[in-house]
């Protein structure tokens, strides 16, 4: 199985546009090499079928600098067979009509996604005309894509709607977290850019996986409000479980032997994303890592 971790900042990506709070001055005076651009992952068991997990506003420049996703000399055939959405956040999906001149792309998303790209963003009326999409909703049951050789199984998360769709009374779950097993060689991983809260069937999704991609937003509850003078809400409030205390993530990802887990979505007021922190350092000789954009995974 091959991961392709295109992108890794949370919405607004690093540095973001409007900020300039300490990780976006830094990663601004750093230069481009330390950007992170918004989260969004490439997942492959064959070599000429890659699928997205999420599609976020800076797609074509994570697909341009993919040597795997470009299409072969002298065509114009995209290796990319579909997309994954775990909801419908508009980090994640408003990359989907920078992909509308491809050819018929599978794209897959939890009900109450679908039914939030039908209504408060409008995407599947906007896409249809374009005949670059297949809808399909992800349910229970896993789905077997690139001719069997790929099973995806989703895992729901909880029922933290986007902003956008914050009134919509459209069943759950949201927010859900994908399981890929590549069928031929038994090796598996689970992506989850989006907890809320660690549900227990993540804990069951996780069984015999080599590889945790994770969503490392925030380092502390707090954190976003103190960036904001008060104005931000808390880490939990905003869908995402923070890294640090008791009840955080990496505590969980240090008590599981034989997983690689790594960190994305992070936001730009999280000091993992920045080397040089105590906090980044304190993950030496842990098997949690913070990955820059186009890490390449392979196993
Ligand atoms: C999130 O990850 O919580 C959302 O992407 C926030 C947003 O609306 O940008
Ligand atoms: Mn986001
Ligand atoms: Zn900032």
């Amino acid at each position: 199985m091959k991961l392709r971790i295109l992108g890794t900042a949370a919405g607004g990506g690093l540095p973001q546009w409007n900020c300039a709070c300490p990780g976006c001055a830094r990663a601004r005076a750093a230069g481009p090499h330390a950007w992170r651009t918004q989260e969004c992952l490439a997942v492959s068991v064959s070599p000429d079928a890659w699928y997205l997990v999420n599609a976020s506003p800076d797609i074509r420049a994570q697909i341009l600098a993919a040597p795997g996703l470009a299409p072969p000399d002298g065509t114009r055939h995209t290796p990319l067979r579909g997309v994954l959405l775990t909801d419908g956040e508009l980090d994640h999906t408003a990359g989907l009509l920078a992909l509308r001149e491809g050819a018929a792309l599978d794209l897959y998303a939890p009900p109450a996604a679908l039914a939030a790209l039908d209504g408060p963003f409008p995407l599947r009326t906007l896409l249809a005309p374009y005949g670059s999409a297949r809808w399909h909703a992800v349910g229970s049951g896993p789905l077997l894509l690139d001719g069997g050789r790929l099973r995806v199984t989703a895992v729901p998360i909880s029922d933290k709607r986007p902003r956008y769709a914050s009134g919509s009374g459209a069943p759950g779950p949201w927010v859900v977290a994908y399981r890929f097993d590549d069928t031929a060689t038994g090796t598996a991983a689970v992506y989850a850019p989006s907890l809320a809260r660690w549900p227990d069937a993540l804990d069951d999704a996780l069984a015999g996986v080599g590889h945790l991609i994770l969503d490392g937003t925030f380092w502390s509850e707090d954190e976003m409000a103190r960036a904001t003078g008060g104005r931000g809400s808390g880490a939990r409030a905003m869908g995402h479980l923070p890294v640090d205390g008791p009840d955080g993530t990496l505590v969980r990802l240090l008590g599981r032997d034989g997983i690689r887990c790594f960190y994305t979505h992070l936001n730009n007021t999280n000091p993992l994303a920045d080397r040089a922190s105590p906090e980044r350092g304190a993950l030496a000789g842990t098997p949690v890592e913070v990955p820059s954009d186009g890490t390449e995974i392979e196993w």
